[in-house]
Formats: C-alpha cells, structure tokens, sequence
C-alpha cells in the first residue's frame, strides 16, 4: 500500500472497527511485557530470529505481532524482520524514569481481559464483573490470586509515582503533623509526601497483606522514625492523625460504601480535632468530552463497584458525611485534590 494510502482519513465507521480491534492490540501488548521484549530491545536494533532465541517463541509468531503493534507505533520494524523501540515502547520498559509498565501489564493481563469479556451483566444488573464471573468481590480475588495482588499494588504503586509530582505541586500539605493515608497500598504517595516536608509523620494504613509489603521502602527511605503503618478495614475505624489523605479509595465504592469510610475518617477526626480530608481523585467532565475518568468510571463499575464523580456529587457525598467541600486543587495530570474540613 502506499504512503498515501496508509495516510489517508478513516471514516467514522471505520475508526469504530479499528477501535473495536483494540483488543488484540491490548493481548499482544501483554504477552510483549510479559517476554520482556521492551527492555531486551533497549536502545538497540535486533533481528527477529535473535529477539526469538533470547525469548524462546516462535520467530515468525513473534514477527506478525510485533509487525502488528509496530503499525501502530509501538515499536518500530526499522528494517525487513529487524525491530526497535518507539516511543511509545520506550515507556513500557523496567527502566525508564517515567516507565508505565507495570500499570500496562496489570490492565492488559489475561484476568483483567477476563474480566471484561462480558459487559453485559454488569450493565443489566450494575453489579461487578467480578461477581458475575468469579462470584466475589475483586479485593478478595486479588488476594485469593498472589501474582494478580503483586501486579494490582505494582500498578497502584507505578500510577501513584507518576501523579504524585502533579499532587505535590498542586498542594502545600505544611503545617499537618500526622498525615493518615487511608487505605495508601504500599505508601509511595505517603512516603513521597514525607520526603518534602521533613517535619510531618505519617501514619500508613491498609489491609494487613497489602500494608506488609510497605516495611522495605520504608526502611530504605529511612522513614521508619516518622513513617508508622497500621492495618485494618476502613468500613471498621481509621486510624488517629492530624489530617487523612484518600488517593483513589472513594472512587472504589458506591455511595453507600463511600459513606462509610467518610463517616469513619469523620469519628476519628472527630477525637482529635484534625480539620483536613483531603481526597485524590479524577472529576469527571461534562457531555461527550473524552477524558480518562470515564474510561476509569468503567473500570470501578467492572472491577470495585465503584464510580467516578462529578464535583458536585463529590460536594454531596461530603457533606452527607459531615464535611464540607472547601476546595479543588486541579493537577499537571487528570487528578485533583479535593479539600474538605468537618463540619462542626
Ligand atoms: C485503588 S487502591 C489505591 C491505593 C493507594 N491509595 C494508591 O492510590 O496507590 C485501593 C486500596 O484500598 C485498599 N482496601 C480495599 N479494601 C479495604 C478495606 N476494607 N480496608 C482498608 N483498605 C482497603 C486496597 O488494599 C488498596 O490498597
């Protein structure tokens, strides 16, 4: 074909096929994680019967998916059978700084796919997949299924790091004592935040299985003194603290659920005096504006039962809890800080 050809525009219905083929391309971008092929290329050329040896597959498989994924400018076929990285590939690699791997690998993985091979009940019930498909709750699947929890905290863990200097940027969290990251995963955003302000504390708090697995960056960021961890079930009580942080918590759950948690953060703040809630989380836009908080909203509706919110219904589910909204921090990315203070 030539280069005109391969440029031309799409029609609307042809861009609807292309788009709904975006499957195959999210099974190959897996399986290419999956043999390391971003970092084996580094910043070299290699030869698909090489790349097929150092991977033990099949060379001429391994051509058609690359030559695939390479029209689509992740990777580059810079000679006949002879590939690179793109750009876009670059990005999937272990060792770049901005490397959004594990977050790809964990929403192109085979139960992930699993998950979303059947939209259909969830959309005639509002139930999640994971109920329908594994009969329970996807925090519970996750632990049932080690290598899934370790890919899930990884990607939090890869998502946190690369929003996080949006998050510190938009917000000046001086004068708080201790800082209570509820439910904060393995703690990069915690630990980050306590690496700029030298004089808080942080209290790290999550289920028992998951918060274990915050001991070694902790100790390795020589936090041990300022950093605690507690665990335990939001739905249960918080944590004691100064101010309580919620990075992508709310947006799990219904409004129910939400409720919840808000009211507990509100009792334990309630015993303190602490004044500060602050919520990281998308705010979804208008009509018809494409956005990542609605191809988020999907997922918390197919995976947590959760939702994303607009900011007025993030104002109502505070002030049902007991607090009132005071402001929105926007940052760099899609993420804002949602400030709020109880309501005395
Ligand atoms: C979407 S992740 C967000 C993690 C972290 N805040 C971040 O942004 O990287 C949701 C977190 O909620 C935790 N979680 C789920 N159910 C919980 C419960 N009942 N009590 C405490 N933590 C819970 C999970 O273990 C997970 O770390």
């Amino acid at each position: 074909m030539s280069q005109a050809a391969t440029e031309q525009k799409y029609t609307p219905a042809q861009r609807l096929s292309g788009i709904v083929n975006s499957y195959v391309i999210t099974s190959a971008v897996n399986a290419v994680i999956r043999l390391n092929i971003p970092d084996i290329l580094g910043d070299s050329e290699v030869d698909i019967d090489a790349l097929a040896k150092q991977t033990q597959t099949n060379a001429d498989a391994l051509c058609r998916v690359l030559r695939l994924l390479a029209s689509m400018e992740i990777f580059e076929e810079t000679k006949d059978r002879v590939f690179a990285n793109s750009e876009a590939s670059q990005s999937i690699r272990t060792d770049t700084a901005d490397s959004q791997r594990a977050m790809i690998e964990f929403i192109s993985d085979p139960m992930h796919m699993e998950l979303y091979a059947d939209m259909l009940p969830t959309i005639k019930d509002g139930r999640p997949s994971s109920e329908h498909r594994f009969k329970k709750n996807i925090f519970d699947l996750f632990e049932e299924n080690p290598d899934e929890q370790k890919r899930f905290n990884d990607a939090m863990s890869n998502l946190s790091k690369n929003a996080i200097r949006g998050v510190l940027d938009a917000y000046d969290f001086s004068g708080i004592g201790t800082l209570v990251d509820v439910a904060g995963g393995h703690g990069v955003l915690l630990t980050s935040i306590l690496q700029k302000y030298p004089d808080m504390k942080g209290v790290l708090f999550d289920l028992k299985h998951v918060v274990s697995g915050s001991k070694i960056r902790i100790e390795e960021l020589k936090l041990t003194e300022r950093c605690s961890t507690a665990s335990g079930d939001f739905f249960e009580a918080v944590p004691s603290g100064d101010a309580y942080i919620l990075k992508h918590i709310i947006h799990d759950w219904d409004d129910e659920q939400s409720l919840k948690i808000l009211k507990n953060c509100h009792a334990a703040m309630a015993k303190t005096g602490a004044r500060k809630l602050l919520l990281v989380e998308m705010i979804l836009p208008g009509r018809n504006v494409m956005h990542p908080s609605k191809f988020l909203d999907v997922e918390m509706l197919m995976l947590p039962g959760g939702r994303e919110r607009t900011e007025g219904e993030y104002r109502d589910l505070l002030q049902k809890a007991g607090f009132q909204l005071t402001n929105v921090f926007p940052t760099k990315g899609p993420n804002n800080v949602i400030e709020s203070v109880p309501i005395d």
